[in-house]
């Protein structure tokens, strides 16, 4: 039988780059693909002590919870978002089933189909996978160095009556790069005088190489809630990247009437996240320095990102050009304007290297020559040799290229 999806499961769409990258689990190939945090780097000790502690009291760890979260890390994690400058009370606050959760339940409760939605490009995978599953009208803002361009966003906001924005303005996923604070306050400026809702996407904001105090623009949710006015951020963050991705728990903070229509939506969706992952988490929370813990996996990310920048400095991929990110997981690097990264995949996957060719993180209009490398993952003492791969693989596509010109 044909099965009749529904239009949501067809605008989900399959990529042949997602078939290729597939071929490079496990065997012999280095992957700079994945978004995956280094292993190494887990505190299982504590983790392990967590849910050992969890599960010592009683049997409640087992048990339903609220759709909300479990109350005591809700109320902590509100805590830290204050500390961040991000002032925010339980109340304020959905725990979600990793932020990818509260990304596509905010969609869910906001878009019909054909709202237009302005995102940055290149942009995060999923958030325009979720984009698309609801049917939006996905528009591009262009960026410079600082962020967002306030006059074309100005401008896309008018010609499409936009309803929402969605950004990861600090150590983006997959560019790396940051918006300075004046963007932040001009794009939360001109949302709120056109009534367009910002979704701040936040994985990443801890994991900062420059440990100065004031180094880190302020979240724009920090700016939003701290002026006064009526809010109209809605911001997720997530332990995936400072903890471990398994606990899958994120949080969505946002005006208190979206949140409880949000947690609507959670319900019919799952009923709620993980209730021993949760107290695990809050008993994790009490006894481990996390704000120590992330500290150390920056200082380990930073070293792991300038290996990975000098070998590039010093290879011999053409026109191979690139800004060192300021925290995060990723580095976006740009090849000669001939090389269309999707099609360089395969040779590379040959050599036994692989990376994210960057038209997928684009709506629309890609530059082909881009692609997205992870510096996390791989061992640093791969780094040289995947390098090495890299340009063997360019070498065989561009040979591949001048018999196929002559023929
Ligand atoms: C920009 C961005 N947002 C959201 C997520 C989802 O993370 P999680 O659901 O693990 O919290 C990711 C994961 O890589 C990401 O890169």
């Amino acid at each position: 039988m044909k099965i009749p999806y529904s239009q949501a499961a067809q605008h989900l769409g399959s990529s042949a780059v997602r078939e290729i990258l597939k071929l490079t689990q496990g065997g012999n190939i280095i992957s700079l693909a994945g978004g995956l945090p280094a292993e190494e780097t887990f505190p299982l000790e504590a983790v392990r002590e967590a849910y050992a502690q969890a599960l010592s009291v009683d049997a409640s760890a087992l048990q339903y919870g609220l759709t909300e979260g479990y109350t005591p890390l809700r109320e902590a994690v509100a805590a830290r978002l204050t500390a961040q400058g991000i002032p925010a009370g339980a109340d304020d606050l959905l725990l979600t089933t990793g932020s990818q959760q509260a990304i596509d339940l905010v969609c869910k409760m906001l878009l019909d189909p054909g709202d237009a939605v302005l995102v940055e490009a290149p942009t995060y995978l999923a958030a325009l996978q979720v984009l698309g599953s609801y049917r939006a009208a996905i528009h591009a803002v262009e960026s410079d160095d600082e962020g967002m361009l306030p006059d074309h966003l100005e401008r896309q906001i008018l010609q499409w009556k936009a309803k929402l924005l969605y950004a990861v303005p600090t150590f983006n996923n997959p560019t790396g790069a940051t918006w300075s604070r004046k963007r932040r306050e001009q794009v939360l400026e001109l949302c709120r005088k056109y009534g367009v809702l910002i979704l701040e996407d936040n994985p990443y904001g801890e994991i900062a190489f420059d440990e100065t105090p004031g180094a880190r623009p302020p979240a724009i949710a920090g700016l939003d809630r701290s002026s006064g006015g009526e809010s109209i951020v809605v911001y997720t963050g997530t332990f995936s990247k400072i903890v471990a991705p398994a606990l899958r728990t994120g949080w969505l903070v946002g005006p208190q009437e979206l949140i409880r229509t949000v947690a609507k939506a959670k319900q019919a969706a799952d009923l709620h996240s993980s209730t021993i992952d949760q107290r695990a988490l809050y008993e994790l929370l009490q006894r481990f320095d996390l704000d120590g813990h992330i500290r150390r996996i920056s200082r380990e990310y930073h070293a792991r990102m300038l290996r990975l920048a000098s070998g590039l400095r010093a290879s011999a991929l053409p026109d191979a050009a690139f800004r060192e990110p300021a925290g995060g997981m990723f580095l976006w690097l740009a090849l000669a304007g001939h090389i269309r990264t999707a099609e360089l995949l395969p040779y590379a996957v040959e050599q036994g290297v692989a990376f994210v060719p960057g038209e997928v993180f684009y709506a629309a209009g890609p530059l082909h020559n881009t692609m997205r490398l992870n510096f996390t993952h791989t061992p640093p003492e791969l780094v040289p040799l995947a390098i090495s791969r890299l340009e063997q693989a360019v070498a065989q596509y561009d040979a591949h290229r001048r018999t196929e010109a002559r023929a």
